[in-house]
């Protein structure tokens, strides 16, 4: 038998079900590691332990379906001298290689430790984590084996950039071959950069396709730097998600309206970079499914904070703070299409987020605060202030 957890006084509950919606001085029963029951506080059954959280907002634990946390080194200097004025090509990303290359297996695992643990604090629950710094066959095997420890949510990115001296088809070949071979064990999902300095479409189709038939779900890094093939490459094949979308046009718009692939945005990559935030508005009026993620890297968005990207969200892509809220959690469960989190109805997976704050609109109008005073997950407590 599991034990019962009841969190009652709860000022603000965002379940993101369809049939019970937001609740207010309400009460949730967790049994084990699953939400059992969600209503008014005052008809909450007995449960073997309770928590009151004395009208705090309750949310969804954030799916964070976009990180790249396998990695040594870091990149201040780039980004100061961005800040100075230098543009971002994501030609940096051989310099993270070179350090991640040189790390043995126990840096880079105490590196991803931290980062996850970073990431929690602030209420995800839920990490995708990819490859991509290795860009050998052993390197990016050992970078996914460090990842698996961490969630099931793990990205082969051999696909990030063509390392430097090799031939772009040479190394797509590799990718989709000896390298696919050896990642796939540890791997959920194939991702590819495509852009123009990364991989063409030709290139991005060929390691997806490979992907897809070593039995991964497909999702790309589409249209960052500039417009591209991306984002109708990823609903051509059925992609989970495309994510970036800073550079979309018209039609990709109307592709991905009538697909089921989601729109994963990036926002700490266009504040880390100074670059113009994608049209959240464009999308979500077009009826395309949004999802906010934190795109942890070295070099292009050096942050774990989803309730950061969630106030970027809001004053700087104009999304409403339910819906960056919703993209925050559903939206990052759909991109990695699971349906047992990103919300709280019940028979979810019983993972949540305690605000000190009556609502979770103060995630955007509390920017930069350390609102999350509790984080559950798999039904225990993870973290607490
Ligand atoms: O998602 N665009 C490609 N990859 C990362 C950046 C990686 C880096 O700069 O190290 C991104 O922004
Ligand atoms: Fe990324």
């Amino acid at each position: 038998m599991t034990a019962t957890i009841v969190l009652t006084g709860i000022g603000e509950l965002t379940t993101n079900d369809p049939e019970l919606g937001t609740l207010h001085d309400a009460a949730i029963v967790l049994d084990g590691d699953r939400v059992a029951w969600v209503g008014p506080s005052r008809q909450a059954p007995a449960a073997d332990f309770q928590l009151g959280v004395m009208g705090g907002a309750v949310l969804p634990g954030f799916v964070d379906s976009h990180a790249h946390l396998v990695f040594a080194g870091d990149r201040a200097a780039e980004f100061a001298a961005r800040m100075a004025g230098e543009p971002y090509t994501g030609g940096g990303i051989r310099t993270t290689v070179a350090a991640t290359r040189a790390a043995d297996d126990d840096t880079l695992r105490l590196g991803v430790a931290r980062l996850v643990r970073e990431a929690q604090r602030q209420g995800t629950t839920t990490i995708e984590i990819k490859s991509g710094y290795g860009l050998t066959v052993a390197d990016e095997e050992r970078s996914l084996r460090v990842a698996r420890e961490y969630t099931a949510e793990t990205t082969f990115l051999g696909a990030h950039v063509v390392p430097a001296g090799a031939d772009p088809d040479a190394y797509t070949a590799l990718v989709c071959d000896e390298m696919l071979a050896a990642c796939a064990p540890h791997a959920r999902w194939v991702d590819v950069f495509c852009e123009r300095g990364a991989f063409d479409a030709d290139q991005s189709e060929a390691v997806l396709r490979a992907g897809i038939a070593a039995g991964l779900g497909a999702r790309i890094h589409a249209n960052q730097l500039g417009p591209g093939p991306g984002v109708r490459l990823a609903v051509e094949l059925g992609a989970a998600s495309a994510d970036h979308c800073t550079h979309l046009s018209t039609s990709d718009i109307e592709t991905l309206s009538t697909s089921d692939t989601v729109a994963t945005l990036l926002p700490g990559a266009e504040f880390a970079t100074r670059s113009p935030y994608p049209d959240a508005r464009a999308l979500l009026d077009a009826g395309v499914t949004v999802a906010l993620a934190t795109d942890c890297n070295p070099g292009s968005s050096y942050t774990t904070s989803m309730p950061l990207c969630v106030a970027l969200a809001v004053r700087e892509m104009r999304m409403t703070p339910a819906e960056a809220l919703w993209a925050a959690t559903a939206g990052g469960a759909k991109a990695l299409r699971r349906t047992d989190i990103g919300h709280l109805g019940v028979g979810a997976r019983a993972d949540l987020v305690v605000l000190d704050a009556p609502s979770a609109v103060f995630l955007a109008y509390r920017p930069g605060v350390p609102l999350v005073k509790g984080v559950v997950r798999n039904g225990e407590l993870a973290w607490q202030r």
